[in-house]
C-alpha cells in the first residue's frame, strides 16, 4: 500500500479510527524486547479472553531511518491514525545522535503526538510497595506515593513558531523556540487533569511560570476560569512550576494531579518518576479528544527511554510497557477489568521477588525481559 499524505491539509484527520485496531511500534533500543512482552500479553488476550484486537507491527524512530531514511513513513503514520490505541517502545540511541533535526528518531515521536492531535500526557508517579527502598528518598517520604501528571503534549516551546537557528551579526548565531498556549489549549487539558482528580484524591496543582511567562499567566487564569465554571469542588492550587520541582523532592505526598504545560511537564514527570525509584515500571498514555462517536486516538509508551547499552541482552524491564498496555485497557478499550487482572498479575509478580536487574535488590530474583513477562501471563492464567 503506497500512500501519500500532506499533513499541511488535515484532510488525513478524516481517516476514521477502527475499533480494536492496536498498532505496535517497537522503535529502537530495548523497545522491541519490551514490546515483544506485550504483543504475548495481547495474543494470550485474543486466545483465552476471545478478544478479537487485530494487531499490526511496524517502524518507527531510528530503526525506520535505517530501512527507509525517514523516522516515521507514511504507511505507518496512516496506520497510526486508524488505530484505537498505539503502543510504542522507544525511539533514539546515539547511532541516531547526529542525523539533521527533521530525520531524528524523536521527529517521529512528536509527529505522531502532534498530528495525533494528542494534547493530554497522562504519567503516573506511583511508588509500588515492594521497591520503596529503591527510591533515593527516604522511605517515609515516598511510600504511598501515588501521583499523576496531566503534560500537555502538542503546544508549547515544543511546537511554537518561530523556530530555528539563523546566523546574526558577526558571525554570530541565534537559536530561536516559541513559548505559546491558547485559551483552548490550556482548557482541554485542564479538563482532562479535573476530570481525573475527580476520580482519585480530588485536589489538582496547576503549574506555571507567572511570574516571568505571560503565557504562565495566561495558564494560571484559563485554569483557575475553568475551575470556577465546571469543577468548583475539586480542591485547586496554583504553584510555580520551580517550586514545583522543590516540594516534589520535599513533600510529593502533598500532590494528587499536577497539570502543567509541555515543557515542564517533561521535566517534572522525569524528576516524579525518578522519585519512585522505578522508571523502568512507569507507563504513560498520550490521549486525544473523542470524536462524536467515542472514538479517540491515543499512544501508549512506557516513561523509560529506549536504553541502548542494554538493548539485545534480555536485561530490560517489561513492566512499564505491560503497565502502559494495562493503561490502553482502560482509557481506550473500554476494559477496566482486563486492566486490572494485569495489573494485579503484575503485583503478584513482584511480590513473589521477580526482579529485572534495574530493580534488583538483596534477597530477590533475578529474571530476564522474558521470563518478567511469562510470569505475567502465568498470573493472568491462574
Ligand atoms: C519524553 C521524552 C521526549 C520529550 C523526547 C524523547 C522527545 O523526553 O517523552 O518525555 O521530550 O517529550
Ligand atoms: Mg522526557
Amino acid at each position: 500500500m503506497k500512500i501519500k499524505l500532506n499533513p499541511k491539509d488535515h484532510g488525513f484527520l478524516m481517516i476514521k479510527v477502527k475499533k480494536r485496531k492496536i498498532l505496535l511500534l517497537p522503535g529502537d533500543g530495548i523497545g522491541p524486547e519490551v514490546i515483544a512482552e506485550v504483543r504475548k500479553i495481547i495474543d494470550w488476550l485474543n486466545k483465552n479472553r476471545s478478544l478479537d484486537f487485530e494487531i499490526d507491527e511496524d517502524l518507527v524512530g531510528g530503526a525506520a531511518y535505517d530501512k527507509h531514511g525517514t523516522p516515521i513513513t507514511d504507511e505507518v503514520f496512516y496506520k497510526a491514525l486508524e488505530s484505537q490505541a498505539v503502543v510504542l517502545g522507544a525511539v533514539g540511541g546515539p547511532k541516531w545522535d547526529n542525523l539533521e533535526f527533521s530525520k531524528k528518531p524523536e521527529r517521529a515521536l512528536l509527529k505522531l503526538r502532534k498530528e495525533l492531535k494528542l494534547f493530554a500526557n497522562l504519567r503516573p508517579a506511583i511508588c509500588f510497595k515492594q521497591l520503596v527502598d529503591a527510591s533515593s528518598l527516604k522511605p517515609e517520604i515516598v511510600s504511598g506515593l501515588d501521583i499523576m501528571i496531566v503534560r500537555e503534549l502538542t503546544g508549547g516551546i515544543y511546537f511554537g513558531e518561530p523556530r530555528g537557528i539563523k546566523p546574526i551579526n558577526n558571525g554570530e548565531r541565534k537559536g530561536i523556540n516559541t513559548h505559546t498556549y491558547t485559551s483552548k489549549e490550556i482548557e482541554r487539558v485542564g479538563r482532562v487533569a479535573f476530570d481525573l482528580a475527580k476520580k482519585r484524591d480530588n485536589k489538582v496543582t496547576s503549574c506555571e511560570k507567572s511570574n516571568v511567562m505571560e503565557a504562565g499567566q495566561l495558564w494560571k487564569e484559563e485554569i483557575q476560569t475553568l475551575h470556577d465554571k465546571d469543577f468548583k469542588d475539586v480542591q485547586l492550587e496554583h504553584m510555580l512550576a520551580d517550586n514545583c520541582a522543590m516540594q516534589l523532592l520535599r513533600n510529593p505526598k502533598q500532590f494528587d494531579v499536577i497539570v502543567t504545560d509541555n515543557l515542564f511537564g517533561d521535566i517534572l514527570s522525569d524528576e516524579a518518576a525518578m522519585l519512585t525509584g522505578s522508571l523502568g515500571l512507569l507507563p504513560s498514555a498520550s490521549l486525544g479528544a473523542k470524536d462524536k462517536n467515542g472514538n479517540m486516538r491515543s499512544m501508549y509508551e512506557p516513561v523509560h527511554g529506549s536504553a541502548p547499552d542494554i538493548a539485545g541482552k534480555g536485561l530490560a524491564n517489561p513492566i512499564a510497557t505491560i503497565l502502559s498496555f494495562a493503561m490502553a485497557l482502560k482509557y481506550s478499550l473500554n476494559m477496566d477489568n482486563e486492566a486490572k487482572e494485569l495489573e494485579n498479575a503484575v503485583q503478584k509478580v513482584l511480590n513473589d521477588g521477580l526482579r529485572t536487574k534495574d530493580i534488583l535488590s538483596m534477597g530477590n530474583k533475578e529474571v530476564s525481559t522474558k521470563v518478567m513477562g511469562d510470569a505475567v501471563i502465568a498470573y493472568l492464567q491462574k
